[in-house]
């Protein structure tokens, strides 16, 4: 993945716990990079080894830390470097979703080598619908409940999201029920 994910990873974990502790996990994961290029592709597998660590050194679950990294992506990595592309997305949270089909093929004309997961929406309703989350990379359902806690925050928008099918009990993809009620007043 490119180099941002892993500078997001340690932007979070500095911020919360001090860069002590993300000297620690890196060491941990056996990650002998002094700076994350974020233009740059890195194995999956040093986000994985870091996300793991992380878990290890901090004593939380990685079911944690991936939400609480979602929240971090939507809230700080993505509106301080890129906020305008989130704001054309959508000007509230069911317009950002039923645009997010078509998002990272705008993030691929920044990251031409991204592998960018799929989205799509159905039963599309009035305050609810579900979302399909399609990946080749496994292990990421609670990185995707993360995000989309963090864009009802980003909206000011109250939103519910339970895991309908999981991809690692046998479903093709992961399935999230997203429900929503109305922003609050500004
Ligand atoms: C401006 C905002 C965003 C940017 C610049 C961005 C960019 C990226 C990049 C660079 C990756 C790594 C993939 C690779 O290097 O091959 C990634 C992965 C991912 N992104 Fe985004 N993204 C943004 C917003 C979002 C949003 C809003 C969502 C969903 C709600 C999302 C869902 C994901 C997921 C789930 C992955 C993990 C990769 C996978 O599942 O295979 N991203 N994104």
């Amino acid at each position: 993945m490119y180099g941002m994910v892993n500078k997001a990873i340690e932007d979070l974990v500095v911020k919360n716990f001090g860069p002590e502790k993300w000297s620690a996990i890196k060491e941990k994961a056996g990650v002998d990079v002094d700076v994350f290029l974020s233009n740059e592709g890195y194995p999956d597998k040093v986000t994985y080894d870091l996300v793991g660590a992380a878990s290890e050194v901090l004593g939380m679950s990685a079911r944690d830390i991936l939400i609480a990294f979602g929240e971090h992506w939507v809230l700080h990595t993505a509106r301080q470097g890129y906020g305008s592309m989130l704001e054309a997305n959508g000007r509230t949270l069911p317009e950002f979703l039923l645009n997010l089909p078509s998002f990272h093929s705008r993030v691929a004309m920044i990251f031409p080598d991204l592998q960018p997961p799929r989205f799509s929406c159905t039963d599309v309703k009035d305050g609810e619908m579900m979302l399909h989350y399609h990946s080749h990379r496994p292990g990421l359902t609670d990185f995707v409940v993360g995000l989309l806690q963090g864009l009802g925050k980003m909206f000011g928008t109250p939103v519910e999201i339970a895991v309908a099918e999981l991809k690692s009990e046998g479903a093709d993809h992961d399935v999230f029920q997203v429900r929503w009620s109305q922003a609050a007043p500004a």
